[in-house]
């Protein structure tokens, strides 16, 4: 949208490509993610599934168990190789793709996304979730994973504005400023109304939760 937010989607999509190698950390570290990947469980999600920024299959691997198929788009070929690994499954299939651009040729039951709408800069929303309900297909939903405002504590560098930023570093020393947006549950709610959705987000714990379909469906 503007030349300042090319930039910062730029060094984010760079940080997750050089740290792919790490990004598993925290799932091996923390109890409370890993509880969070059991929610898949109470989700409605089923039939055809299209997951943005799978990153390294952290949740590819649970979508598919319940999915009818699996189609995981993330931009960075480095985290795509592990999620390969991880989900060598015939119904899930993986694209390398910028989100921002990629536009699939069919429209699909479930729409997922974990840790992705953070990192959306503000000014990008209506027409990330304007892209969300063209390719839901009649009756799907959007199921949503992602950090609430208590995490904020955790960050480095959090910088609020236009586009909220914190900053992140890698084992070799290397820092990189990536687009952060904490969404508190209702505000978000409340904003998915206004642009016509039926939205359900829940903070549980430190993290928010949503389900969410376009309300003319
Ligand atoms: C916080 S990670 C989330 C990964 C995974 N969903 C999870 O919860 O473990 C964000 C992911 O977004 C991907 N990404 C960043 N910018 C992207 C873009 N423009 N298009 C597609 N994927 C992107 C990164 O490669 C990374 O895998």
């Amino acid at each position: 949208m503007s030349a300042d937010d090319n930039g910062l989607l730029a060094e984010q999509i760079a940080y997750y490509r050089a740290g792919a190698a790490e990004y598993d950390r925290p799932y091996a570290r923390y109890e409370e993610l890993r509880r969070l990947l059991t929610l898949v469980d109470g989700l409605p999600v089923g039939g055809d599934v299209l997951e943005l920024a799978c990153g390294t299959g952290q949740w590819t691997a649970l979508l598919a168990e319940r999915a009818h198929s699996v189609t995981a788009v993330d931009m960075s070929d480095e985290v795509l190789a592990i999620a390969r690994t991880r989900t060598p499954f015939s119904h899930v299939r993986f694209v390398q793709a910028d989100v921002f651009e990629w536009r699939p040729s069919r429209s699909y039951d479930t729409v997922f996304f974990a840790f992705w709408l953070s990192h959306v800069p503000p000014a990008r929303l209506p027409g990330f979730w304007d892209g969300i309900a063209t390719m839901l297909a009649p009756g799907g939903r959007a199921v949503f994973v992602d950090d609430g405002p208590p995490m904020a504590a955790y960050e480095e560098g959090v910088e609020e504005g236009p586009v909220p930023t914190v900053l992140r570093r890698l084992d070799d020393g290397s820092s990189y400023r990536i687009v952060k947006v904490f969404h508190a549950a209702d505000t978000l709610t409340a904003d998915l109304t206004a642009r016509g959705w039926t939205a359900d987000v829940r903070l549980l714990g430190r993290n928010i939760v949503g389900v969410a379909r376009p309300t003319t469906q």
